[in-house]
């Protein structure tokens, strides 16, 4: 399997749930790179899992030094990027999801710094770092086409992620560096733990399951392999799209 040889690749959150996915997929083609986040333990288990190949590097994505420092280092260690993984976002640590009604505004500040503002930043902090040619991946959700209960905030900012894939193509398209969005519908990681307490972790997962037209909830590694191709050269005509990996979720309506 060698879809990514030689390919170095940059995976935001590649400590947890989906960008470990990610990370894992992109090993086992081949490619090399780094895992980012801020928890030190979960990227030391994270890094033992994908062995030598990889690196990690501690960082906050809300904070453009961070950024910085993980695609320099990157660098230092396997020369430029050929793949950027906008991956690390969702749950803001300590603060809920609310609805218009009683969101405040420092709440909705930290769910746009995380969820679109970095997205931006990393971006942009990578340039000097990415091989003209390049392929960009930033992580959406079918959360920006179908609202839930207490996201319109991070809807908002994903379907800004969708936009930003095509004007950030369009930015780069002198250095042929493509930039698509791929939303995950339901994917079982962490993230449900974060959201809701122990006790109702299998019913909230279950009521996803009951709405996703395929009946299940996806895996990281769903994402991965859909990760895989958008990183390929076997999407190379692929630019400024989106793609959905969520098992009908968004357009296949269950109504009987
Ligand atoms: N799971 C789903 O159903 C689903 C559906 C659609 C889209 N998504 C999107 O998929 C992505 C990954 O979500 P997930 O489900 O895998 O969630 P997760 O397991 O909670 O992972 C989130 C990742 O983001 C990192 N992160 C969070 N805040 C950060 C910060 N300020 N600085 C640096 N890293 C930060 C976390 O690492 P640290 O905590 O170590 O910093 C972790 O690696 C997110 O963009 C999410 O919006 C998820």
């Amino acid at each position: 399997m060698s879809k990514l040889k030689n390919k170095v690749a940059v995976i935001t959150g590649g400590n947890s749930g989906i960008g470990f996915g990610i990370a894992e997929a992109f090993k086992n083609e081949g490619a090399v790179g780094t895992i980012t986040g801020r928890n030190e333990t979960t990227l030391n288990n994270s890094l033992n899992e994908l062995g030598n190949d990889f690196i990690a590097v501690k960082g906050d994505v809300t904070n453009l030094d961070d950024l910085e420092n993980i695609f320099k280092k990157t660098a230092d260690k396997f020369g430029k990027i050929d793949v950027l993984v906008v991956n690390a976002g969702g749950v803001v640590d300590g603060v809920a999801m609310g609805t218009v009604d009683n969101t405040t505004e420092e709440s909705y500040d930290k769910y746009m710094d995380l969820n679109l503002k970095s997205a931006y930043f990393s971006v942009q902090k990578s340039l000097p770092y990415l091989n003209d040619g390049a392929s960009i991946i930033l992580i959406g959700s079918s959360a920006a086409h179908r609202a839930a209960p207490g996201m319109a905030i991070y809807g908002a900012a994903k379907a800004a992620i969708i936009s930003l894939a095509k004007g950030l193509s369009l930015d780069l398209l002198s250095r042929k560096i493509r930039v698509n969005a791929l939303s995950p519908g339901s994917i079982d990681t962490p993230v449900f733990g974060k959201l809701v307490p122990q006790e109702q972790l299998d019913q909230v997962k279950q009521m996803w399951i009951d709405i996703t037209p395929v009946g299940r909830q996806g895996l990281p590694s769903d994402i991965g392999n859909a990760a895989v191709f958008l990183a390929s050269d076997e999407s190379s005509f692929i630019v400024g799209t989106e793609i959905l990996s969520d098992g009908g979720l968004t357009n296949i309506s269950l109504m009987n």
